[in-house]
């Protein structure tokens, strides 16, 4: 079974009417690959629509032909969105072909609303209502046997999620024994705070998976090298054990970097509980460790083999906390360009991270805001909030984007704050490549989020705005 569709195939199989063709270019943009919509394709080479080649030649002439294309267009090395026909999955050489090449996701639509989308089409299979039922029975349990992930259909965020190996569901912490991959062992890994509070009912759901269970200090300090060390040293799983970090973004980037790093690398679930984790910091593969010399200096990419996004956790979260979190679902907001919950910013982020999964590309654009709010947390010798500081950063790039700030004063108010002027300009100077007397930031245009470079005498003042005297 796949785990995600990282540098795999992304098929989409389903009954016809499933809806397959109009999620297909939605999903595929998300995740900013190609199309292939198998049925156009077959249709081209043999010049035939699929109606006429069933009549002339039959449907087994037809499935043969199918299950060739699927091989050929499974063998392509660049990750695609694949359509895949209705009934493509019936040929074992195509689902031999989906299991090697594709992470496979279900579109699952019901008889009565397939049937009510497809009758009076010229489907060759979707002209007789009882004829259709009894292939819809006949088809379900081969789909459900072919499928990596199940996904109601029309649900865009559901693939993109599925794709990207997140769960979403309230209560799945309950269910977490199922839904860490495998059957090997497990190690728990989780701050004093969140093991108080959460500990026991992850500990029941792991049952005798459970190995060990190793405690973090709650906060940043967890991601401090002797802690790490700590953790290398307690851990006794093999690469068939699972690490399970459980708790903020400060646990799921320490546990998940010393996952990417004990022997060279064993698999691990992030269940992130605060705000922060479930929109951002769980997703996406980025783990990290502070050093003197910065925040998250050191780390590396390790793509969790899933998340598990269960909003009932984030009920214990103090308002502080949550507060964190606000900010960067309304920078997401802002990314997307439309009003998000918490299971869509999660998608949103999802989405970006497998179209750029080392940070090359569209990755940045999820720093919207950070190079102000780097700077002035730096000058305030980090005890202002990252939340805070973000809402900051969000207004002076809404400000030099020329966009309304409206939404960010709105949902967040943030509040100037009384910082060195000079030293948050040096920080913010620090971190940024420069090209000549221009900064290079992320903004915002009609379009969405793009990265230009902007005089550093307007960058100046749009940060000085965000202080007060
Ligand atoms: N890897 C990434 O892509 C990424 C992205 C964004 C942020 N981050 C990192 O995430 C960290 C911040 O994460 P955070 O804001 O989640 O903070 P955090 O992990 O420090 O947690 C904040 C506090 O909330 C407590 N807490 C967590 N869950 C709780 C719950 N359900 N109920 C009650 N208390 C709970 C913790 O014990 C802690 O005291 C930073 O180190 C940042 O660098 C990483
Ligand atoms: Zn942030």
């Amino acid at each position: 079974m796949a785990l995600n569709a990282l540098g795999r195939h992304l098929a989409l199989v389903g009954f016809m009417g499933a809806g397959k063709t109009k999620i297909a270019p939605a999903v595929a943009e998300r995740l900013g690959r190609r199309v292939v919509d198998a049925d156009r394709l077959l249709e081209g080479r043999v010049q035939l629509t699929i109606g006429e080649f069933f009549a002339k030649r039959g449907e087994t002439e037809f499935r043969i032909a199918e299950a060739a294309l699927v091989r050929e267009t499974l063998a392509h090395a660049e990750p695609a969105v694949i359509d895949l026909g209705g009934g493509a999955v019936k040929t074992p050489t195509a689902r031999t072909a989906l299991a090697e090449r594709a992470f496979t996701v279900l579109l699952d639509v019901d008889a009565e609303t397939a049937w009510r989308r497809v009758r009076g089409s010229d489907r060759p299979l979707a002209q007789d209502e009882a004829l259709f039922r009894r292939i819809y029975d006949e088809r379900l349990p081969v789909y459900r046997d072919a499928a990596d992930a199940v996904v109601r259909s029309g649900d865009v965020d559901g693939v993109v999620l599925a794709a990207a190996g997140v769960h979403h569901e309230t209560g799945a912490l309950e269910r977490l024994g199922e839904l860490v991959p495998g059957d090997g062992p497990v190690v728990l890994v989780a701050d004093q705070t969140v093991l108080g509070i959460h500990g026991a009912a992850a500990q029941t759901a792991l049952g005798d998976r459970l190995r060990s269970v190793h405690e973090l200090p709650p906060g940043e300090p967890a991601k401090q090298l002797p802690v790490v060390g700590r953790v290398w040293s307690e851990l006794r799983i093999d690469r068939g054990g699972t690490v399970v970090a459980l708790g903020g973004g400060a646990t799921t980037d320490a546990a998940g970097f010393a996952a990417a790093t004990y022997l060279r690398g064993v698999p691990w679930v992030a269940v992130p509980t605060t705000l922060v984790g479930q929109v951002d910091a769980g997703i996406g593969g980025k783990t990290a460790i502070d050093i003197p010399e910065g925040k998250n200096l050191v780390g590396a990419f390790h793509w969790p083999v899933r998340v598990v996004v269960d909003e009932a956790l984030l009920e214990t979260l103090p308002e502080r906390e949550t507060r964190q979190g606000r900010a960067e679902l309304v920078k997401t907001e802002l990314l997307a360009g439309r009003r998000l919950d918490v299971r869509g910013a999660a998608a949103y982020k999802a989405g970006i991270c497998m179209r750029d999964p080392h940070d090359r590309g569209p990755r940045q654009w999820l720093n919207l805001g950070h190079t102000f709010a780097h700077g002035l947390e730096a000058a305030a010798d980090f005890d202002l909030p990252h939340g805070e500081a973000v809402a900051l950063g969000l207004l002076a790039a809404l400000r030099l984007s020329g966009r309304d700030p409206a939404p960010v004063v709105d949902a967040l108010d943030p509040q100037p704050v009384r910082v060195d002027r000079a030293r948050a300009w040096e920080a913010l100077l620090r971190d940024k490549k420069r090209s000549g007397d221009d900064i290079n930031l992320v903004l915002l245009g009609d379009g969405g989020p793009y990265v230009a470079p902007r005089p550093a005498d307007e960058v100046r003042a749009a940060l000085d705005s965000l202080i007060r005297d």
